[in-house]
């Protein structure tokens, strides 16, 4: 945005300095419902409130910084997938989101199946009851434990990404006496309009195995020589935080492309293919994600369309959501700590976390949202830069937003949608305690995940 398209700001220079932000919004007490949970509201005393309790009394309960999951939305979203994708479709949850027991009984509650990428995500899931049928089991470096550990456990699917993986698990598979189910991941050739580090699908990376020169062609080959393993499809995940569908409906048509040509050379019809994950979040009002049953239909569409004019029965599709499901049902509650204004610049808003809670906007420039959510307030907008408390100056959890002008130590703010990506990537750094992750449904809250505490720390620290 130019810098004459914004108006002109009550407590800084004429111009507003350059950044991410568009004008200020119209009225800074406003919660817009993309960005916020489903229970997230105002109380008539112009406190926000989440699945019937108000944040002042959450920060009492929990302290601050603290991430409050909103399960009835959580649910909604999960059951929306569901429904979407049919009986004819599978849906599984990506747990490198956000994944904790309580999230994984939601999701067997609510029919989805989930993907786990590590030994301690495939912990986490069985521990809580997630059927190991349903679990798939993904990751480029897969360990010989986490191989054994997922082809003992009954993991429903490995997710093959290399050569040298296909003889693994087809090894350690026939030396425990199984035929593991796997799919294997190809790389479509997608240059997905997304941050350069969470595209997946462009050939100059380490995920999976190119469908240029035959390689994929090749791995097919290779896995269906092998006793060990039983292929039933093929594998494509383009990226995060994609808003167009064209870059699936291109991973579509090639891995159709593909099932056609196995068919072909081995007579074998692969019954499965699995389209990923990726689908964007509104992370600020200006972001515009698609529902589910809108992604349902277009894959549905390209896929049956494909397979008709490849004469190929159509495969079972699976896709793994991960943000589209988790990130908008939670915010992160902070308190304001210290407030700075830089005349004709920002006013800088330190709050009590910051990148050790939510990393993204350091490693992938993430735009997020923030409203003041302890009281509402009518003074004019100031534009701010919410960082942190740790030691560096790219500890920013908002880079550009408007907050009211009267904002004060003690007030309490919010940003929306750090379901996905926050609690899951959070760290020690400074010797931070990560925040816990409180659950909060028709008036109850519950820690889900504990706040980390220094005798945690020092646990860890056996020296
Ligand atoms: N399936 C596979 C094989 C994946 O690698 C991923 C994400 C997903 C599904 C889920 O993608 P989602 O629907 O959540 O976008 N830390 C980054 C995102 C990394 C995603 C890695 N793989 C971020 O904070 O944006």
């Amino acid at each position: 945005m130019s810098r004459s398209a914004h108006p002109a700001g009550p407590r800084h220079a004429d111009v507003w300095p350059e950044g991410h932000y568009s004008a200020p919004p119209a009225d800074l007490n406003a919660l817009d419902p993309k960005v916020w949970a489903q229970t997230v509201t105002r109380t008539g005393t112009g406190e926000v409130s989440v699945g019937g309790i108000g944040v002042a009394a959450l920060a009492e309960e929990f302290g601050t910084p603290a991430y409050f999951v909103d399960e009835t939305d959580f649910r909604a979203r999960a059951r929306a997938w569901r429904t979407a994708f049919g009986h004819d479709a599978d849906v599984f949850y990506a747990g490198k989101a956000f994944l904790s027991r309580t999230i994984v009984r939601w999701l067997h509650e609510e029919g989805l199946n989930l993907d786990v990428c590590s030994g301690g995500e495939l912990t986490t899931a069985l521990s809580a009851g997630m059927p190991a049928d349903r679990i798939a089991f993904h990751g480029n470096n897969k360990s010989t434990d986490e191989i054994t550990q997922a082809i003992e456990s009954g993991v429903g699917r490995i997710v093959l990404d290399s050569f040298q993986e296909i003889v693994r698990v087809a090894h350690i598979a026939q030396s425990l006496g199984k035929r593991q189910r796997v799919q294997i991941r190809v790389t479509v050739g997608v240059e997905a309009h997304t941050h350069e580090f969470i595209a997946t699908a462009h050939e100059d990376q380490k995920f999976g195995i190119a469908l240029a020169d035959g390689q994929a062609a090749e791995a097919v080959r290779r896995a269906l020589t092998l006793d060990g393993l039983e292929l039933i499809g093929i594998h494509s995940h383009i990226g995060s935080q994609i808003f167009d569908m064209a870059g699936f409906e291109v991973a579509a048509r090639r891995v159709v492309a593909l099932l056609a040509e196995i068919r072909d050379e081995h007579g074998v019809e692969l019954p499965e293919i699995d389209l990923g994950g990726g689908l964007g979040i509104a992370y600020t009002s200006d972001d515009d994600p698609r529902e589910p049953h809108e992604i349902a239909k277009a894959l549905d569409e390209i896929v049956t369309r494909e397979c008709e004019s490849a004469k190929l029965r159509t495969p079972r599709i699976s896709v793994e959501p991960g943000r589209a499901i988790v990130g908008p049902t939670a915010f992160t509650l902070y308190e304001v700590g210290t407030i700075k204004p830089l005349e004709g610049l920002r006013t800088y808003v330190s709050v009590d976390g910051g990148m050790s809670d939510n990393i993204r906007t350091a490693l992938y420039d993430a735009e997020y949202s923030v409203a003041l959510v302890s009281r509402t307030s009518d003074a004019e907008p100031m534009l701010v830069r919410v960082v942190g408390k740790h030691c560096e100056s790219g500890d920013i959890v908002v880079k550009d937003a408007f907050l009211p002008s009267d904002l004060a130590p003690g007030d309490l703010i919010a940003v929306p949608a750090t379901g996905a990506y926050c609690r899951s990537m959070a760290s020690n750094y400074n010797h931070a305690l990560r925040p816990p992750v409180v659950a909060v449904r028709d008036g109850e809250a519950r820690v889900i995940v504990r706040r980390e505490t220094e005798e945690d720390l020092l646990r860890l620290d056996v020296g």
